[in-house]
């Protein structure tokens, strides 16, 4: 069966978990931008930068690469997303670590998203 044959279309764009309908993106809201910020240094620094490798890819800018629910459901549902979506599988094996379910609620993961929208993309590898 072909990587990811199993996953419908909204599935392959938007990842698996418990955001099944697309996140629309309105201006940046700076207040829920700063929780995110907050969230993103106690429960994401650990394995994430934002502009180089680390335990798990670099997360700047990773709005422009990926979509508002795909990052929501790699938080909410990291397991299944390793497991079943083939990008992510990819990224797991290369990365070499799983990434764990961090208990976060939707509210919470939302607002992650708004902090990683507002920060620049890595440098272009040499
Ligand atoms: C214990 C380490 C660890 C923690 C903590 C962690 N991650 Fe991850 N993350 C990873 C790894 C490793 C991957 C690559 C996929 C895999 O191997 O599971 C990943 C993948 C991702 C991806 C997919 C990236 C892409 O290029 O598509 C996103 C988005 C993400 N993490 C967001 C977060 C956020 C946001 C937090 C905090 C709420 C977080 N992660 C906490 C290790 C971690």
């Amino acid at each position: 069966m072909a990587a990811g044959s199993d996953l419908t279309p909204f599935q392959m764009e938007n990842g698996i978990g418990p955001i099944t309908e697309a996140v629309t993106l309105g201006p940046v809201n700076q207040a829920q931008a700063d929780e995110g910020k907050a969230l993103f240094e106690s429960k994401c620094s650990a394995c994430h930068k934002l502009g180089e490798r680390y335990v798990g890819p670099p997360l700047g800018g990773i709005l422009d690469r990926v979509t508002a629910a795909f990052a929501m459901n790699m938080m909410l549902n990291p397991q299944e997303m390793y497991t079943r979506h083939p990008v992510v599988k990819e990224l797991l094996g290369q990365y070499m670590t799983q990434m764990p379910d961090l208990a976060l609620t939707q509210e919470q993961a939302r607002a992650v998203v708004e902090y990683l929208r507002t920060t620049p993309p890595p440098a272009p590898a040499e």
